[in-house]
C-alpha cells in the first residue's frame, strides 16, 4: 500500500499514556533465556526456511511493525529472529522498491512519517492498542554522527534528530509490548533522546541502552552501535555476543570475480583517474595503508594531511570489515579497498558485509552511491536477530506473546 502525505503532526510527546509505572518485572536473567533460545531454535527462521515454508507458516508469531524501514536490513533481521513483520514506512521510494522486491508480505508505507497518522496503520493492519507485540526502528542517524562533529560544533542542531521524537506518537496509539531503537552512539548525548526515554519511562515502559558492536554478532563488520529495548512493564535483556567472528574472508571470499558475474550490483564498474589507479596498485595485500608507502608515493593531498589514515585502505581477510557506510564505494572515504584486487568493494560485497544474504534483491537500474546509501544505512539483519530473539523470548517466558494480557503484568 503506497500512501500519500496527510496532514503534519507534532510529536504527541507521550501524552495520554498510562501513569508512571512503579517497577519493571526483572524476574529474567540472560542463562534463561539462553536456555529458552536453544528450545527454540528450532522455529527461529533461517533465510532458506522462509522461503521454503512461504509466509503463511509465520502466522502465529508476534508481530512488528518497522518504522524508518530503508531496505529492509531490519526487518529481515527482525524475521530471523522470530517475528512476523506486519508493517513498514520510509520516505524513500527507491528504499521501499528494494525493501518490497524481498518483504512483500509487509503492507509499507511510502511516507513522510510526520503525515503518517498511527490510526492509518491500526486500521489498515486491524490492530488494537496492545495487539501489536514490537515497535522497533532506526531514525535517521546523520543528525547524532560523531563523524559530522569533526567539521563543527560538538551539539549537532539537525531536525533529523527530532524524527526520533516521531516514534513516541505510535508508541502511544498501538502500546506495543515491546519497543527497539537503533543508531549510531551518538545518539545517547542527545537531548532528543533523554526526551524520549523520559517519555518511554512515563509511559510505563522499563527501557535500557547499551552500545554494542555488531562484530559481535556475526556480522563480519566492526560496527557499533546504541540499541535502546524496552518492555512495557518489564526489562529486556540485551542478546549476549556470539563467539566465533566472522571475517572478511567468510563473508566475500568465494565470490567470483565482478563484472562479467552475473550479479548487476557486483558487477557496477568504476572509473579511477591513472594517478589513483597507481596509489591503489602499491597498497600492500590484506590490510595494507597508504601509511605502509614512501612518502613520494602517496597522493600530494595525502603528503599534507596527517588524519584519516583509513582512507586508501585495504581490508584484512582475517579481520572483521570497518564500518560500512555510504561511502563505501569510494575508497577515498575509509578502508575500502578489497584485500587483494585493486578496486574498491563491489555493492554485492557491501552487503554480504552487512550480513545480508547473497539472495537479497536490490535495484539493478541504479547509481553506485543510492545503492551504498541503503545498504550503509541498513542495519545488520544478525546483529538484529541476535536482539530479536531475546526480545522474544522473554516475552513469550512473560507469558505475553502473541495473545498475552499486558495489563495484568
Ligand atoms: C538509518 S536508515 C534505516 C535503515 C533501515 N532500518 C534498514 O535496516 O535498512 C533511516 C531511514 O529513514 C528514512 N527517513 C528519513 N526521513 C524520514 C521521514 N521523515 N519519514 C520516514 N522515513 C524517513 C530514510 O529514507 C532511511 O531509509
Amino acid at each position: 500500500m503506497k500512501n500519500g502525505a496527510s496532514q503534519r503532526l507534532a510529536p504527541a510527546a507521550g501524552s495520554g499514556s498510562p501513569s508512571e509505572i512503579s517497577h519493571c518485572s526483572t524476574n529474567l536473567n540472560t542463562s534463561d533465556l539462553v536456555t529458552e533460545l536453544r528450545v527454540d531454535d528450532s522455529d527461529v527462521t533461517t533465510i532458506e526456511a522462509m522461503k521454503d515454508s512461504g509466509h503463511s507458516a509465520c502466522e502465529n508469531r508476534p508481530t512488528a511493525i518497522d518504522l524508518f524501514s530503508g531496505c529492509g536490513g531490519l526487518t529481515l533481521g527482525l524475521k530471523l529472529g522470530g517475528f512476523r513483520v506486519i508493517g513498514a514506512v520510509d520516505i524513500d521510494p527507491l528504499s521501499i522498491e528494494t525493501y518490497e522486491a524481498n518483504h512483500d508480505d509487509v503492507t509499507v508505507w511510502t511516507a513522510d512519517i510526520r503525515d503518517l497518522e498511527p490510526s492509518e496503520i491500526q486500521s489498515t493492519l486491524d490492530l488494537e492498542p496492545g495487539d501489536l507485540d514490537l515497535v522497533a526502528g532506526c531514525p535517521p542517524c546523520q543528525g547524532f554522527s560523531t563523524m559530522r562533529t569533526l567539521n563543527g560544533s560538538l551539539q549537532v542542531e539537525d531536525p533529523r534528530n527530532d524524527l526520533l521524537l516521531e516514534v513516541l506518537r505510535f508508541v502511544d496509539a498501538l502500546r506495543p509490548k515491546a519497543v527497539m531503537i537503533e543508531n549510531v552512539p551518538g545518539l545517547a548525548d542527545d537531548e532528543s533522546f533523554q526526551v524520549f526515554c523520559g517519555r518511554m519511562k512515563k509511559a510505563g515502559y522499563c527501557g535500557d541502552q547499551d552500545v554494542l558492536n555488531a562484530a559481535e554478532y556475526g556480522v563480519p563488520q566492526r560496527r557499533k552501535r546504541l540499541i535502546y529495548v524496552a518492555g512495557l512493564r518489564t526489562e529486556i535483556p540485551f542478546a549476549e555476543p556470539v563467539e566465533d567472528k566472522l571475517t572478511v574472508k567468510d563473508a566475500i571470499g568465494d565470490l567470483p570475480k565482478p563484472g562479467q558475474s552475473g550479479d548487476p550490483i557486483h558487477d557496477l564498474s568504476e572509473r579511477r583517474t591513472p594517478q589513483v589507479m597507481r596509489l591503489i596498485q602499491r597498497i600492500p595485500q590484506d590490510g595494507g595503508s597508504r601509511t605502509d608507502l614512501p612518502i613520494e608515493d602517496q597522493l600530494e593531498c595525502h603528503k599534507r594531511c596527517d588524519g584519516f589514515k583509513d582512507v586508501y585502505g585495504r581490508m584484512a581477510w582475517s579481520e572483521v570489515a570497518p564500518t560500512i557506510t555510504s561511502g563505501c564505494f569510494n575508497p577515498s572515504k575509509g578502508r575500502f579497498l578489497h584485500p587483494e584486487e585493486h578496486r574498491a568493494i563491489t555493492m554485492r560485497e557491501a552487503a554480504l558485509l552487512q550480513g545480508f544474504p547473497d539472495s537479497y534483491k536490490f535495484p539493478k537500474a541504479t547509481s553506485k552511491s543510492s545503492l551504498a546509501m541503503m545498504i550503509g544505512n541498513a542495519l545488520p539483519p544478525p546483529f538484529i536477530a541476535a536482539h530479536a530473539k531475546v526480545i522474544r523470548n522473554t516475552l513469550q517466558l512473560k507469558g505475553v506473546t502473541p495473545s498475552g494480557d499486558w495489563e495484568n503484568m
